[in-house]
């Protein structure tokens, strides 16, 4: 049975500030479904996060939780190696090495310099160079499957260049990983209408405070269909949000509710936010405990870092062999 390789898949994410439903539906929830399907590996990004996150005790705060979160939503520790990125060190030596086989127009062409630098970030050579780096991240435990969110795409299309350049460059060193973007949340939208972002202040929070959480929901833009009138739920920011929590053949009750007409974008603002308070219920439960055990979350860390370096020293073993270094 057992013919095809086993799936491999490895994510990240950069520990840049609190994670919101954009987050979630684009790339934690797929991560953790796919976790019961191959290895996985999911890492907090913060040697990514220096790039735009300068204050320190930010910076560890950010990690903290970061590690709480993807604990209380359904990491399992034992089937996913989940670590720190800086833990395993041997990423960086990995990022050398792959960025000697890196066109500059590679990297010249990455929209998340444009948009980061266009935003006023600083425009240092780590943000330059950070999808060399994202590439390694990957490659170095061979992964095969990369769940992100759309504007990740490029990032694991550069990895695969840069891995079938190394492979033909000094042999076959890497395996080429493939992204799994899912259409239907590949862009969740933030409370504007435009992506959902920490970057644009438009954002849900997955753990918010209840009075936030609500105030953010009516913060949702709408057009000005007066409430008398039938409403169309395909475009509408709510009805996009409300989706992600209902299986398809539940929609159907609020569809016919917005088509009717009589029903207003605060009512359907209301339902949102009970989907959203409901659904994410257990996991502030499972949040609060860990929130108390910060031995255990540094064990977890601990021990995927062990196990992600295994992996690491293997793959930076053939890159330097095949590179002439040893
Ligand atoms: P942000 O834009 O808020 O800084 P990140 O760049 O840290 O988010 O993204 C972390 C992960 O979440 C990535 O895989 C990204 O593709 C996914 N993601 C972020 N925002 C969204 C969104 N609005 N829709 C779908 N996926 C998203
Ligand atoms: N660049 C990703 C982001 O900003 C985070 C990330 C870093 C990542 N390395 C990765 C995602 C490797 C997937 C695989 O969201």
């Amino acid at each position: 049975m057992e013919s095809k390789k086993r799936m491999r898949i490895l994510s990240g994410i950069q520990p840049s500030g609190k994670l919101h439903l954009g987050n979630y539906f684009g790339m934690m929830q797929p991560a953790l479904e796919l976790q019961q399907q191959g290895d996985a590996y999911l890492f907090i990004a913060d040697y990514h996060a220096l790039t735009t996150v300068s204050d320190p005790a930010i910076l560890r705060k950010n990690i903290r939780d970061v590690a709480l979160d993807f604990l209380a939503c359904g990491l399992d520790d034992r089937k996913t190696v989940f670590f720190r990125q800086s833990d395993v060190p041997e990423v960086l030596e990995l990022s050398w090495l792959l960025s000697i086989v890196t066109p500059m127009g590679l990297l010249e062409r990455c929209h998340s310099y444009k948009d980061k630098t266009a935003k006023g970030i600083t425009a240092s050579h780590a943000l330059f160079s950070y999808p060399v780096l994202m590439a390694a991240d990957i490659l170095q435990v061979q992964a095969t499957t990369v769940p992100v969110g759309r504007d990740q795409k490029q990032h694991v299309e550069v990895t695969r260049d840069i891995a079938l350049k190394f492979n033909s460059q000094f042999g076959e060193t890497f395996a080429i990983p493939d992204p799994v973007i899912r259409n239907e949340v590949a862009v969740v939208p933030g409370v504007d209408g435009q992506k959902m972002s920490k970057s644009y202040n438009n954002t849900i929070e997955i753990f918010g405070a209840e009075k936030q959480t609500k105030s953010q929901i009516m913060r949702i833009v709408t057009d000005s269909t007066p409430l008398e009138e039938s409403k169309d739920p395909s475009t509408c920011t709510i009805f996009a949000l409300y989706k992600l929590f209902t299986a398809e053949g539940d929609r159907s009750e609020m569809e016919a509710k917005y088509r009717a007409g009589g029903f207003g974008y605060g009512s359907a603002k209301k339902a949102l936010f009970e989907k959203v308070w409901s659904h994410f219920e257990p996991f502030r439960a499972r949040r609060a405990e860990l929130e108390n055990d910060p031995a255990y979350v540094e064990s977890v860390l601990q021990n995927g870092a062990e196990r992600a370096r295994i992996e690491a020293r293997k793959t930076l073993k053939a890159a330097r062999r095949a590179t002439g270094l040893e």
